[in-house]
């Protein structure tokens, strides 16, 4: 069942139309990445899921019930972590969690026993009583994504919740996401494509307003799966010019691709494109066999997440 439902929405700041009819939906318990560019919108769509900005077309569903403008009561199964998280500095995080709490309506015994388990979850234990305003960029994003969970929300989404840390913070960060996705379905922007392959089972990338792109990663990427081969070799050295010039000359075969030799290898990788891998790729098996070099490997290579992406944007 999709728990975020976005219907035909378009949203408009003067002449500049950034969301154009905008359409995706989200399955419940699944994590998917919202990517786009700098200024293709994901700020403005999440906004609008979370009643902060009010489209000038189409509706929005979450659970089932449309998301109105201003104090919207879908909120109440959303947990929301804004792109620049803003927090009261002279609160420690559990005094903060317990503001939380208290604004969503919580009781005293439920914020004591969802901080003590959030603070964990974000692995804040030994600075759940440190002030805020001495906390790092990637403590701040952890408290973030905990204040977002207080309630037991059914969808959280983060807005570029990975973009400001480094290459440790981000990996804290995703670690976390993942623990989130057995409760909660998540939903999250960015722009970096190696935490949406990292991380995400669904993806919509978001290109001149609209989802350029967008469904279950594998699925996506095993139908834009090229017709490339990746063969490996041994042994490595002397015989790379000659099971070059034997690639090269099979008629079906169209490009070669030697990959880089390290010193010490053992083996030795092409990345041989054909006609169809399908048709192609069992002729391809033949003549190496009769040939007589020792294969070791073959593989139907699958597109990465960038090189869908470059072919949608370009
Ligand atoms: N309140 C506003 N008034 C005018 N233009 C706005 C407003 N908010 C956003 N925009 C414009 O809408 C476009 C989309 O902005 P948005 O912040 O949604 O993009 P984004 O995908 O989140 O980008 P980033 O990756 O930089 O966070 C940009 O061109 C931005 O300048
Ligand atoms: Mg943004």
């Amino acid at each position: 069942m999709a728990l975020l439902q976005i219907e035909g929405v378009s949203k408009h700041f003067g002449q500049l139309t950034v969301l154009d009819r905008l359409s995706f939906e989200v399955e419940e318990g699944s994590v998917f990445g919202f990517i786009g560019t700098n200024g293709s919108g994901k700020t403005t769509t999440m906004k609008i899921v979370v009643g902060l900005l009010k489209a000038n077309e189409g509706a929005v569903y979450v659970g089932g019930r449309k998301v109105e403008f201003g104090q919207t009561p879908t909120n109440r199964i959303i947990g929301y972590l804004p792109d620049v998280p803003e927090f009261y500095g002279f609160m420690n995080a559990l005094e903060y969690l317990r503001f939380c709490g208290k604004v969503c309506g919580m009781n005293a015994t439920d914020i004591q026993r969802k901080s003590t388990e959030l603070i964990a979850l974000v692995g804040l234990e030994q600075s759940a009583k440190r002030r805020i305003k001495g906390y790092s960029r990637g403590m701040k994003q952890r408290l973030g994504i905990a204040q977002a969970l207080i309630h037991d929300p059914a969808l959280l989404i983060c807005d570029e919740p990975t973009s400001a840390l480094d290459p440790q913070g981000r990996s804290e960060i995703l670690a976390i996401l993942s623990r989130v996705r057995e409760r909660t379905t998540v939903l999250f922007s960015t722009h970096i494509l190696n935490d949406v392959e990292r991380v995400c089972d669904t993806i919509g990338i978001l290109h001149h307003g609209n989802i350029a792109l967008g469904g279950n990663l594998e699925q996506l990427k095993s139908t834009h799966r090229r017709n490339s081969i990746y063969l490996r070799f041994a042994p490595a050295g002397s015989e790379q010019g000659t099971l070059e010039a034997k690639l090269c000359s099979l008629p079906f075969v169209t490009s070669v691709l030697p990959e880089q030799l390290e010193p010490a290898a053992t083996s030795l990788g092409f990345m041989v494109e054909v006609g169809s891998a399908q048709t192609d790729g069992p002729k391809l098996l033949s003549e190496i066999l009769a040939s007589g070099f020792t294969l070791l490997g073959y593989q139907i290579a699958e597109p990465s997440l960038e090189s869908l992406y470059l072919e949608v944007i370009a």
